[in-house]
């Protein structure tokens, strides 16, 4: 059975069996900071599990899931063991105070046992040690030897999302790959080989973790099962290691006949099929290689590809042209991948042209390092890592593969270090930073009104604080209708004046909450403690609408090019705005003009704009 059937039949049966079929999550979690990707199929019924009214009572889904970062990270052992993927399908049932232990064991067990087929002689199941009831489940209902129910304690039978939310007591099912495969039972010191792998893991969601480690009842017990489909095709494919069945298959022999010039070591090839695999996943969900978060974990991955197909002889960019390989096993379960398939392709190019520029010289500095001495020293992967764009994953495998240690310790000074110099490089131009001490937070009223009566706070002169200020300088109100500039838009013009003074406002700009109105006085002088009449620049009301537009073309971009163009940057001013968005090819003609159309219609709806104030949290909420 293959892959793609085995996920059909899954999402059939708990379908016929009342779930809601629900497609499977961005790779990025929506709203949720505590994780950086979507590591396993309940991530995106989180809310659920703490007690959100959910839309059904019982789902079942596919989800692809991350595991390279956080507390579930499997990217150093990717390639060298038979059962590890930075990316894999999960496929899960789940039950938002709907049926419990009892239903959620014999779901799984009829599933594999009469749906699959899979003999009950291969399969073995842990349980927590404390949970007596699915204990007894196992023994009396469904009918298990007790010599095939093995007691585990927290560290594999208690499953958290990460540090904190929900989290309880699982069961799991194994399968027996046979003697013939090193391994041994689950519990026991040689658990980890490939013999008895875990296919099925069906969480008792109880618990919210805290932060201060406590764990909350959730206000109803709910299931979460996750069964790996790359583990469950290898068992239905009568093959030991994931990466004999089609679906790395389907990959693994296209690198091979297309890469016939370098001869790929077994390990090079599971990683690159691997890898291309996450890589592709995480840039249909918008995500391009970067320094810094997500993207610099994408970086991560391709590099190590890459340097595991440099390492047996591949010198130029490779891992894009299988792009299609992927689409054609994987588009019809996942249309993103085919829809985002030319971006993907174009960025991984991208990244790999420019991997390349460095790789070389790289090793080449790493082997004549490792002429000398027989260690990976700190300095050698910090210099790596800065000059050439080595992730410290590249020289821990090398240090692995060659059996050499490497510093770590030095390494992670040299990574201190570095933030310490860019920390006091920016401490420089804070120093820079305006005398504005002791003056409160300036409230701004201008998207509710272009007029005020204003206190003055605060007057700067050639960088310092003075009491009267009668040409030129820096005024800070109390409150303010400038809007200062920010967002791509530009700060405000406009005037003050008083019965004896007329000031004209040439800029406004903010430093951290405090707005400051660049002057130039025309009239008069301006004083501590004066009130002033404020008169913003009916300019604004032009600046505004090019604001609200960058919006709309923002909107429109995605819905045309996709979810990946993420603003860069933009200039909003009365006549014109700007949008910077990264994207890997120019934009055509004919989808210049869907996005114009797309803006123009929204415009024609003459929407009602209205302002709200919120916290960060609660417009993101709101979306
Ligand atoms: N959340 C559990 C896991 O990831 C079961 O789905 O293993």
């Amino acid at each position: 059975m293959q892959a793609n059937e085995i996920r059909k039949l899954f999402l059939a049966y708990f379908c016929e069996n009342n779930h809601s079929i629900v497609p499977g999550a961005s790779l990025i979690p929506l709203n949720d900071p505590s994780l950086l990707f979507v590591n396993a199929g309940m991530v995106q019924f989180k809310d659920y599990f703490l007690g959100a009214p959910a839309p059904y009572h019982c789902a079942v889904s596919a989800q692809p899931c991350l595991r390279v970062g956080g507390k579930h990270n499997d990217l150093k052992n990717v390639g060298h063991t038979t059962r590890h993927h930075t990316l894999f399908e999960m496929l899960g049932n789940f039950s938002f105070g709907d049926y419990f232990k009892e239903k959620a064991i014999k779901f799984a067990w009829t599933f594999i046992t009469a749906k699959l087929n899979i003999s009950i002689d291969k399969l073995w199941v842990t349980v927590h040690h404390d949970d007596q009831e699915s204990y007894a489940i196992w023994r009396d209902i469904i009918g298990i030897d007790e010599s095939r129910i093995i007691k585990c304690g927290d560290e594999d039978n208690f499953w958290s999302m990460g540090d904190t939310g929900p989290c309880g007591p699982c069961t799991e099912i194994f399968y027996d790959h046979g003697p013939s495969i090193a391994g041994g039972l689950p519990g026991t010191t040689d658990a980890d080989g490939d013999r008895y792998v875990e296919i099925w893991n069906l969480v008792f969601m109880q618990f919210d973790r805290q932060v201060d480690g406590t764990k909350q009842l959730l206000p109803q017990p709910c299931v979460d099962t996750g069964m790996g489909l790359e583990r469950i095709a290898a068992v239905m494919q009568g093959v030991a290691s994931n990466f004999d069945t089609d679906g790395f298959k389907s990959l693994m022999q296209p690198i091979q006949e297309k890469l016939g010039h370098v001869t790929l070591t077994k390990i090079a090839l599971q990683v690159m099929a691997d890898h291309l695999r996450s890589s592709a996943f995480i840039m249909a969900s918008g995500i391009y290689p970067g320094n810094e978060g997500r993207a610099y974990v994408l970086r991560r991955i391709i590099r190590r590809a890459l340097r595991y197909a440099y390492q047996c002889g591949q010198k130029t960019p490779v891992m894009y042209r299988f792009v299609s390989d992927l689409v054609d096993n994987l588009g019809e379960a996942y249309p993103i991948l085919q829809s985002e398939q030319l971006n993907i392709e174009a960025a991984l190019k991208k990244e790999e042209e420019k991997f390349y520029q460095t790789l070389e010289q790289g090793m080449n500095l790493l082997e004549s390092a490792l002429k000398e001495e027989d260690k990976i020293s700190g300095d050698l992967a910090f210099k790596l890592y800065d000059i050439y764009g080595f992730p410290i994953d590249i020289a821990e495998d090398i240090a692995n593969e060659r059996n050499i240690s490497i510093d770590m310790d030095g390494y992670m000074a040299n990574m201190d270090r570095q933030r310490q110099r860019s920390k006091a490089a920016s401490k420089f131009s804070a120093q820079q930073a305006l005398p504005l001490e002791k003056i409160s937070e300036t409230v701004f009223i201008g998207a509710v009104t272009l007029e005020s009566s204003s206190r003055v706070l605060a007057l700067i002169e050639d960088g310092k604080r003075v009491d009267t200020l009668s040409s030129s300088g820096l005024v800070v109100l109390d409150a303010t209708p400038f809007y200062p500039e920010g967002g791509g838009q530009v700060g405000d013009i406009g005037v003050m004046f008083n019965a004896s003074t007329k000031i004209d406002v040439l800029d406004t700009q903010k430093q951290g909450g405090i707005v400051v109105h660049h002057v130039q006085i025309a009239s008069g002088q301006i004083t501590l403690d004066d009130s002033v009449e404020c008169q913003v620049d009916s300019k604004r009301l032009a600046i505004k609408r090019h604001h609200s537009a960058t919006h709309l073309l923002h909107a429109a971009l995605r819905k045309v090019l996709g979810p990946s163009v993420e603003q860069k940057g933009s200039l909003v001013d009365d006549m014109r705005l700007r949008f910077d968005f990264a994207c890997t090819s120019p934009l055509s003609i004919q989808d210049q003009e869907t996005v114009e159309k797309l803006v123009n219609e929204h415009i024609y709806a003459a929407l009602p704009v209205t302002a709200e104030e919120m916290s960060m949290e609660e417009a993101i909420d709101q979306g």
